[in-house]
């Protein structure tokens, strides 16, 4: 039979389930029979038997997994690459199947010794022979695709592999003839369905039901219109029988209980090349530096992490770890992502950690698309961050101006680069995209502030370590921003505060109120209603119609924060009010009487709004950076808005200090990844009277808290 099919197979005579290396073999070491392998082997044999031509490799004693001979490698015409196995306990069949090709007159390739790759485990051909499906992730390196691609001269589409029962491309994936494809997509990420389905119409694949995906259906042996398989479902054979394929079920339970059905048992070996493939591999990479704490902050995990959740793999090309505690460590590292999409995000993602191109690729210019329209970015523009950024510009590296996160870069005809949003963006402007000629020079984080986040072991503002403090150390936390205060008033410097009404309902407003007068607040930002209850509370004595001393609700006194807008209007805004005597104490008139200025920026659920509101958002956008520019510290007092608002428009360096009884507001507020935010996790009006209590036991007076 010249033209029959052609496959290998290994007798079970050492099969044995012997150790654990995937999910299934978990509680199956030992468990498996002998007798019963050797039966189902055999109905398998026989069924292959009858529509192809078999051939045996010997197996050899202490290589339990030889069975499978998937594994052994991938084979396409004359040419074979022997499988570079990822666990040590299958590394030694290697040589076997190595032997086994050679002597079958094959010609053989060895991927290099660090690069595993599974055969046919993770390589199915299309069975149009149009191109290679190769599955990476568990086992298989996405670097061996390459490779692949260049040894058999086809395309290779990557395919990665996320749901560890799926350890292998062909337990959950089965090209069947006809460009039919049987398929579980949930064992593969986003990226690889849609993959599948730019490459296989609708029509002609078919997403098996989890039962069936677990009963190892897709672990099948397409030989022409017959599929051979452990088990299939209903729902799949009623689909098989209508694209035409009669389903052959033979059980094969023992060998499950190592992972593995038909398909793992059998190696196809007469797989025909086609002559107009072209070997062409989507697989992008990149070398890239690292340099830091990278062990003890954690930096290094970070990413790497980053890089195997955007789909990609990495090599550690070089370590030099620092020997001292203080001395810093580098790394130099191959990512290797499926597309140039994919690594272009992972480098992105890899540049805000601080990392740079290793490979002379970060050595060069900015890609720079001109703005064809008004308040319109070109489509791949690079997003800024809160850290200091520098672009490669005529200039050299150059730092951008008005650093601030969700910006876009602007570089100049004289080579200065500035964050700009984009509704400023203007026609003819030359914009950053993509992730070369831009880094983020990164200060070394401290071995201290990351082994003891949120702690207070270092130098100075000790305690900010982008941790969340909880109660406990709330006061903590409070006797060294009250430090911080002092340093910064009696040196000139900025704090901003920015508030919510929260403070003047928990009794807060009077402490805010001092703290302004003192000299410690610089700037105020906030919206309606914190000026709205700040001035009903020391107007009429309310807050929201509260009586603020006695606790109870005062009768009419719903009507008291409306009043209070209507004066405000009528005088024409509140320095008006003031100025008129209407208004005796309380934020807005210490604000008023010491000159802070202050924004405040309205909201749709605004009532009034009083005059000062601003209700045109861009303005108050724009008037809130303005202000918080230059700030050294930045109080953020229970109002999610604002203070997002606010944290947004911060560049890193600034000292941010959230205070919230929500632990997710602190957490998104103070986890910027920066090492000057604290977030502080308690009642605000509570925090205040500790922060004024503290200030003035270090002014050496004891204040009434
Ligand atoms: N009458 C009005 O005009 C009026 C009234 C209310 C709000 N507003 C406007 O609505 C917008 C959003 O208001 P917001 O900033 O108050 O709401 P917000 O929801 O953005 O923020 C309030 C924050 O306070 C926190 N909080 C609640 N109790 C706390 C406590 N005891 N201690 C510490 N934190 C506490 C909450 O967890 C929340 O994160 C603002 O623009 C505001 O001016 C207007």
């Amino acid at each position: 039979m010249p033209d029959s099919p052609r496959f290998l197979m290994c007798p079970p005579d050492c099969y044995q389930v012997d150790y654990v290396i995937n999910v299934w073999m978990e509680g199956n070491v030992d468990r498996s029979s002998r007798e019963r392998a050797a039966e189902q082997w055999r109905g398998l044999h026989a069924v292959l038997q009858a529509h192809a031509e078999v051939e045996l490799v010997p197996p050899a004693q202490g290589w339990p997994d030889m069975v499978f001979t998937a594994n052994a490698g991938l084979v396409l015409g004359k040419t074979a690459i022997v499988s570079r196995f990822f666990h040590p306990e299958r590394q030694g069949e290697e040589p076997h199947f190595k032997d086994w090709f050679e002597q079958a007159g094959f010609t053989v390739h060895e991927l290099p010794e660090d690069l595993p790759f599974e055969g046919a485990g993770d390589a199915l051909l299309d069975r149009e022979g149009r191109w290679l499906w190769a599955g990476y992730g568990p086992r298989s390196e996405l670097d061996s695709h390459p490779f692949l691609a260049r040894w058999l001269g086809i395309e290779v589409l990557s395919l990665r592999l996320v749901d560890k029962r799926f350890y292998h491309l062909d337990t959950c994936f089965c090209p069947l003839a006809g460009g039919y494809l049987l398929y579980y997509p949930a064992a593969f990420d986003a990226y690889s369905n849609g993959l599948i389905e730019r490459r296989v119409p609708a029509a002609k694949r078919f997403a098996v039901p989890e039962p069936d995906a677990v009963s190892f259906v897709c672990n099948a042996v397409n030989v022409g219109r017959k599929l051979i398989v452990n088990q299939a479902g209903e729902a799949t054979r009623a689909w098989l029988g209508t694209a035409g394929f009669e389903v052959i079920e033979t059980p094969l339970t023992e060998f499950m209980k190592a992972g593995g059905a038909a398909k793992c048992l059998t190696l196809r070996l007469d797989e025909a090349e086609r002559a107009d493939t072209r070997a062409i591999a989507a697989v992008e990479s990149r070398e890239v530096r690292l340099e830091g704490h990278l062990l003890d902050s954690g930096l290094l995990d970070r990413a790497l992490d980053l890089i195997v959740d955007g789909a990609g793999s990495f090599q550690i090309l070089e370590f030099n770890l620092g020997k001292q505690r203080q001395s810093t460590s580098d790394a130099r590292l191959k990512v290797s992502a499926p597309s140039a999409e994919a690594l272009e995000r992972i480098m992105g993602q890899l540049i805000v950690l601080g990392a740079a191109g290793a490979d002379g690729v970060g050595e060069r210019g900015p890609r720079l698309e001109a703005v064809i329209q008004a308040g319109v970015a070109p489509a791949d523009f690079s997003v800024t961050t809160i850290y200091p950024t520098e672009v490669k510009t005529a200039r050299g590296w150059t730092r951008v101006e008005g650093q601030r996160m969700d910006g876009v870069i602007v570089v100049g005809s004289d080579g200065r680069a500035e964050c700009r949003l984009i509704r400023d963006l203007q026609v003819g402007e030359q914009v950053v995209t993509g992730v070369d000629g831009i880094r983020l020079p990164r200060k070394t984080e401290s071995r201290e502030a990351a082994a003891e986040p949120g702690g207070a072991a270092a130098d100075e503002f000790g305690f900010m370590g982008a941790g969340v403090s909880s109660e406990r150390r709330v006061e903590l936390v409070v006797e060294q921003i009250a430090w911080e205060l002092r340093r910064i008033r009696d040196q000139g410097g900025k704090v901003v505060v920015v508030a919510g009404p929260v403070v003047i309902h928990t009794g807060g407003g009077a402490h805010l109120a001092g703290l302004i007068r003192e000299g410690y607040v610089h700037v105020l930002l906030g919206g309606n209603a914190v000026a709205v209850h700040d001035m009903e509370q020391n107007i009429l004595g309310t807050s929201l119609g509260m009586d603020m001393q006695r606790g109870v609700s005062v009768h009419g006194g719903h009507r008291h924060h409306l009043k209070v807008i209507n004066t405000v209007r009528a005088h024409g805004g509140i320095a008006q009010t003031v100025a008129a005597g209407d208004l005796h104490g309380g934020v807005m008139y210490e604000c008023v009487r010491r000159g802070v200025p202050f924004s405040l920026a309205g909201s749709i659920r605004d009532d009034g709004p009083l005059p000062d509101t601003v209700m045109d958002l861009l303005q108050a956008q724009a008037d809130y950076a303005r202000l918080i520019r230059g700030a050294d510290m930045i109080l953020m007092l229970s109002s999610m808005l604002h203070s997002i608002g606010v944290g947004n428009m911060t560049p890193a360096g600034v000292k941010l200090v959230c205070v919230d009884i929500n632990p997710a507001v602190v957490t998104k507020l103070a986890d910027r990844g920066s090492v000057e935010s604290v977030g502080v996790v308690t009642d605000v009006g509570l925090f205040l009277s500790l922060l004024v209590a503290q200030l003035a036991r270090l002014n050496g007076v004891h204040a009434a808290v």
